[in-house]
């Protein structure tokens, strides 16, 4: 891959990107990040000064990305406003660079004439009924639900038409539901993992029988890198691990491997327009691409990132004020 340009590798799935590709490649990184509440920056603490720079700017800014473009072979795109409660608030940022964003990056890599790989979400699918032996694959019909998930939808819209009318070389990623170490505070698992560390009880929306298809963040990059080196441009794959579970049994395994009774958490408002249940169908990445997960015991994964929250509280401490008192006004 050479030198990469990873947006958003400050943020969860990003920096644990950026580590991987240092600890198995010898490629260089620049990192374009705006640091806004999601971006933390020791999350790239200790990664060698040779090979990786943090360029603290916006996807929006067209000038920045152009020049950073430039000056790489290989253009990541993580960069989103990523949280779901977040965009039922206040949908504009969402737009802006998840939409907006994605234009400016597909301009300079069409300018350029770059690889481009764009990370996108099972959301853009929409939802599947409880019960059902249906899953996503890539030819499942876009039907998004909320702000995130239709800009999300718009983004990977826009990449296809790049391809197609202009002919750039890019490839699309949509996976499920990312957990392990360095995801903020705000998301359903590491909320709950932090809120037990701090005597709060774990809040479920609704009933909790909604399901997400979790992955571990590790098996997500495993296979973004695959991707990049064997992918056909074009083409679309579909990211999943197998992982199905609804978030009450998520509460209760984090209840019980924290030593608590796994009946102590409430139940809170639900979100508007909540997602029922995602499910991948990973056979295209995993026949054509030979890709496979290697974190399948999610029991195994969920432990040790419960291990990670409780050895690292200086990177979490400073926003978990903030979220919760953000989920305060909307959780009764
Ligand atoms: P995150 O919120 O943890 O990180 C997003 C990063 O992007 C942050 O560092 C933030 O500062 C940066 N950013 C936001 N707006 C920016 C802008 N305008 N310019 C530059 N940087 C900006 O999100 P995440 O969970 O790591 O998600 C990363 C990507 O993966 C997103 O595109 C998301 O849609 C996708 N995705 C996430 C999941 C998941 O479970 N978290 C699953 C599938 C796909
Ligand atoms: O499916 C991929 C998507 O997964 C990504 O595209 C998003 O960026 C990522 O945030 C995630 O979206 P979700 O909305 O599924 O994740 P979240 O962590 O917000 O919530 C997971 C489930 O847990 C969801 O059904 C809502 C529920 N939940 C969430 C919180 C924060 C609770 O029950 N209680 C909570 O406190």
């Amino acid at each position: 891959m050479g030198k990469l340009l990873v947006t958003g590798g400050a943020g969860f799935i990003g920096s644990n990107f950026v580590h991987l590709v240092m600890d198995n490649t010898d490629d260089t990184v620049i990192v374009l990040d705006k640091m806004g509440y999601a971006g933390n920056e020791s999350s790239l603490v200790g990664l060698p000064a040779n090979r990786f720079t943090l360029v603290v700017g916006d996807v929006c800014d067209r000038e920045l990305v152009d020049r950073l473009v430039a000056k790489v072979d290989t253009v990541v795109h993580f960069a989103a406003e990523s949280h779901n409660d977040n965009s039922l608030d206040d949908p504009e940022p969402f737009i802006m660079t998840n939409l907006y964003g994605t234009f400016a990056l597909l301009e300079a890599v069409r300018a350029h004439d770059k690889r481009y790989h764009h990370i996108s979400t099972d959301e853009v699918y929409g939802d599947l009924e409880i019960g059902s032996s249906e899953r996503f694959c890539e030819t499942t019909p876009y039907r998004p639900s909320s702000p995130y998930s239709s800009s999300k939808a718009g983004s990977d819209h826009l990449v296809r038409s790049w391809v197609r009318s202009f002919e750039i070389r890019a490839t699309l990623s949509n996976c499920s539901n990312n957990y392990g170490p360095r995801q903020h505070v705000e998301k359903f698992i590491p909320r709950q993992i932090t809120n037990v560390i701090d005597g709060i009880r774990p809040k479920l929306y609704g009933q909790g029988l909604n399901v997400r298809d979790w992955i571990h963040v590790d098996d997500h990059n495993s296979a973004v890198l695959r991707i990049l080196e064997a992918g056909v441009i074009g083409e679309t794959y579909l990211i999943g691990a197998d992982g199905e579970k609804n978030n009450r049994s998520v509460i209760e395994s984090i209840l019980f491997q924290m030593g608590q009774p796994t009946d102590a958490y409430d139940h809170v408002t639900n979100r508007p327009g909540h997602d029922m249940r995602y499910a991948i169908d990973a056979t295209k990445l995993r026949t054509e691409l030979g890709w496979e997960p290697v974190h399948s015991n999610f029991e195994i994964g969920l432990a040790s990132t419960i291990e990670w929250y409780r050895t690292n509280e200086s990177w979490w401490r400073k926003q978990k004020k903030f979220v919760e008192v953000r989920y305060a006004t909307r959780e009764q």
